[in-house]
């Protein structure tokens, strides 16, 4: 595979202090790797660092092997699309598309071309007389993409593109992104900090954490072995319960469970509702009180009361009619995560 895009020791300190750090990461060619992290973590400057908005303090970003940062945004070969997306209110959809082309002098007739094939790509053919006003968010949004994709960059750069749209669009439109992502082989650096966003659109994501890369990994690691206590509580669903570890066990309350590991000190236990089961008569057990119950669709989140604590736990339409409210059942716990006191996972168990 060959890298598109490879920051290297980027640190941007901004004069208040703020800023990102020790940002290290590349993205091959065609692949979309995600930057996710809560608001202020630093995405959108390491996005504008990459596409040429902002001076970094130090490091080097080079695309196709070459370093950018002395060129300016427009000579660097990429493009960006914005959350506002940008487009000239004065100006028809087709000349929004065709501008950067008629400065370019590029001839009409090619330009007509280019403007009907990228039009088609993002499913608007026909809106060429428009104006930005008359297009819903998420036409405009699609024009903004479509006016980014003309500039045939070589790195497509993505700050919160779906964030100003409602839930069923934004579905629609990170669909139609993977679309054009596989027709034209686009290599995407995509920031968001929606962490469904990130996990159903990414090759890998980026989870960052106050100016600093937690975890680089494909979606479903990041989900499955998170490499911190941030990371999982940041993405996914987790309960989590403190303990300690003493003499190779782990012990919550008057709860104990092995633990085959040196570490003694405080830990919390990091369960996923969907890995907590009913138990079988084969496995060891905990008592749980069905507390509440709510009905989430093909399944429903119940809240357990335990000796561990109150735990979320997932289960299907069917397994629901086997439990009652106020009832209490049997549990088991699949696969849990043990994390110290800084947050690292010490140890997977189970699963
Ligand atoms: N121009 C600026 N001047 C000073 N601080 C800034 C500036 N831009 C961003 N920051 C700070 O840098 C940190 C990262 O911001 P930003 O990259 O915008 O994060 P994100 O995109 O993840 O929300 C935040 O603490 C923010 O307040
Ligand atoms: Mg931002």
């Amino acid at each position: 595979m060959t890298i598109k895009l490879e920051i290297e020791h980027l640190a941007k300190i901004y004069p208040t202090g703020d800023g990102v750090k020790q940002i290290d990461f590349y993205v091959n060619e065609g692949e979309l790797v995600t930057l996710l992290g809560p608001s202020g973590c630093g995405k959108t400057t390491v996005l504008r660092s990459v596409g040429g908005f902002i001076e970094p303090t130090s490091g080097t970003i080079k695309i196709n092997n070459k370093e950018v940062h002395h060129l300016p945004p427009e000579k660097r070969p990429s493009a960006m699309v914005f959350q506002s997306y940008n487009l000239w209110p004065h100006m028809t959809v087709y000349d929004n598309l065709a501008f950067s082309m008629k400065l370019k002098k590029v001839k009409k007739k090619v330009i007509q071309e280019k403007v009907t094939e990228v039009l088609k790509l993002v499913h608007l053919l026909g809106m060429e007389k428009k104006y930005p006003s008359e297009l819903s968010g998420g036409q405009q949004q699609r024009i903004a993409l479509a006016r980014a994709l003309l500039l045939e960059p070589e790195v497509l750069l993505l700050d919160e593109p779906f964030s100003a749209l409602d839930a069923k669009l934004r579905h629609e439109l990170r669909e139609e992104l993977r679309e054009i992502q596989a027709k034209r082989n686009l290599t995407m650096l995509f920031v968001t900090h929606d962490q469904e966003e990130a996990l159903s659109i990414s090759d890998k994501i980026v989870v960052m954490n106050n100016g600093h890369i937690e975890q680089i990994a494909e979606p479903q690691d990041v989900y499955n072995t998170p490499a911190s206590l941030f990371v999982a509580q940041f993405i996914g669903r987790m309960n989590f319960v403190k303990g300690k570890a003493v003499n190779n066990t782990i012990r919550i309350g008057d709860l104990t469970f092995p633990f085959d590991d040196a570490y003694t000190g405080n830990v919390t236990i990091g369960v996923r509702p969907e890995d907590i089961q009913l138990a079988d008569n084969r496995t060891s057990s905990i008592d749980a009180l069905v507390d509440k119950s709510m009905m989430l669709g093909h399944f429903a989140e119940i809240t357990l009361q335990t000796k561990m604590g109150s735990l979320k736990m997932f289960v299907d339409r069917e397994q629901m009619k086997q439990i009652a409210l106020k009832s209490t059942i049997p549990i088991h716990l699949n696969r849990f995560l043990i994390f110290n006191e800084t947050g690292e996972v010490l140890n997977i168990i189970g699963g």
